[in-house]
């Protein structure tokens, strides 16, 4: 009988810890399911351009620690192309694949969710810095890109007590506030402004004015790149849209930084640590929680238990419906920011 052969591809925004799945899914695939793996490449522009490569204990060799994916990614969706869908169908075919592990966000994820509808036997596994996955306690990458912040952060503090500023540091995370909430929280940060609560200024700046009037000459604001001021929109890079809709954030820090010191009269930096957050190596964290997930998922080929998503619940692994997994954005846990907040000012 032919070996069964199962696909891997990695979508959406890259993330530490993406090379970790793959190793994982590699190894207990082929040493104890006996299966071929299959590296798909660019995310799902590999499932519609039909480009993988194959993966084997020695392509594996070595990932474990790196930060990126060895498959590449891309932002391409199949169902904004024509024919996007039947040809990844089709090409399930013509790569003689039985099965699909799709490693990405919401996006990606979705894309994985409308595919089993459509009849594709595939398994999704969460990634994103911005842990805005609902369907699980959380997602890998996420915590290396908060350690990378606080360093930041940490760094920043030296600086700023120094040249008695205020040193604004605008974070990722899109439409949610956890980089800026945990990464602040870490940090020590003197005020944190999430996507999830309008931006009130004079209560920031007058929070900034206390604590200053109790002898401190320096602040730590952290900014989430999706946190807008009250009755403002989004502040962006650029309006234009890619394939799943997403306008490019980012500026908000700038904007903030200018406002603070129009209005407190301190001297004010804006640092915007924008992909340095996504770079690097995973942390041990992440490398476990990928390894963990890698697991879960070629298990659930393995059982035929297509149509879903491997999650963290607590300090368990398990697996959730695609279409449930994705259906909502995991906002901010308002308990931790009331956490954040005891220490503004
Ligand atoms: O979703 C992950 C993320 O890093 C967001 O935090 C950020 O807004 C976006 O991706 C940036 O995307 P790009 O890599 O396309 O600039």
């Amino acid at each position: 009988m032919a070996r069964r052969r199962v696909g891997i591809l990695t979508g959406g925004g890259d993330c530490p810890g993406l090379n970790a799945v793959i190793r994982a899914v590699t190894r207990k695939g082929t040493d104890a399911y006996g299966y071929d793996i299959v590296g798909v490449m660019l995310g799902w522009r590999g499932m519609l351009e039909s480009v993988s490569m194959p993966l084997d204990l020695n392509a594996v060799s070595g990932i474990l620690p790196r930060g990126g994916t060895i498959l590449g990614t891309s932002r391409t969706n199949p169902y904004n192309e024509p024919d996007g869908a039947d040809t990844v169908k089709r090409n399930m075919v013509t790569m003689e694949l039985d099965a699909l592990i799709a490693v990405g966000g919401d996006d990606t994820v979705g894309v994985a969710s409308r595919l089993y509808e459509d009849g594709v036997n595939v398994i999704g596994v969460p990634k994103t810095i911005d842990n805005d996955l609902d369907g699980t306690d959380q997602t890998f990458g996420f915590d290396t890109a908060i350690n990378t912040v606080t360093d930041a952060i940490d760094r920043l503090h030296t600086t700023a007590e120094s040249h008695n500023r205020v040193m604004v540091v605008e974070v990722m995370g899109r439409h949610a506030g956890w980089i800026a909430v945990e990464a602040g929280i870490a940090g020590g940060a003197d005020m944190v402004l999430i996507p999830e609560q309008p931006v009130d200024l004079e209560m920031v700046c007058s929070s900034i004015q206390k604590r200053h009037d109790r002898g401190k000459t320096f602040s730590i604001v952290v900014v989430a790149e999706g946190a807008r001021l009250s009755d403002e929109s989004l502040v962006l890079q650029s309006e234009e849209r890619d394939a799943f809709g997403h306008v490019r954030l980012g500026g908000i820090g700038i904007v903030l930084g200018e406002e603070i010191e129009r209005r407190t009269g301190f001297e004010t930096r804006v640092t915007v640590l924008g992909h340095i957050q996504r770079g690097g190596n995973p942390t041990a964290f992440d490398r476990v929680l990928g390894t963990r997930f890698g697991i879960a998922a070629i298990d659930l080929v393995h059982t035929g238990d297509f149509g879903n998503m491997v999650a963290l619940r607590g300090t368990d692994i398990v697996s959730v419906p695609l279409k449930d997994a994705v259906s909502k954005l995991r906002t901010v846990d308002m308990n931790l920011y009331d956490i954040a907040r005891v220490f503004f000012g």
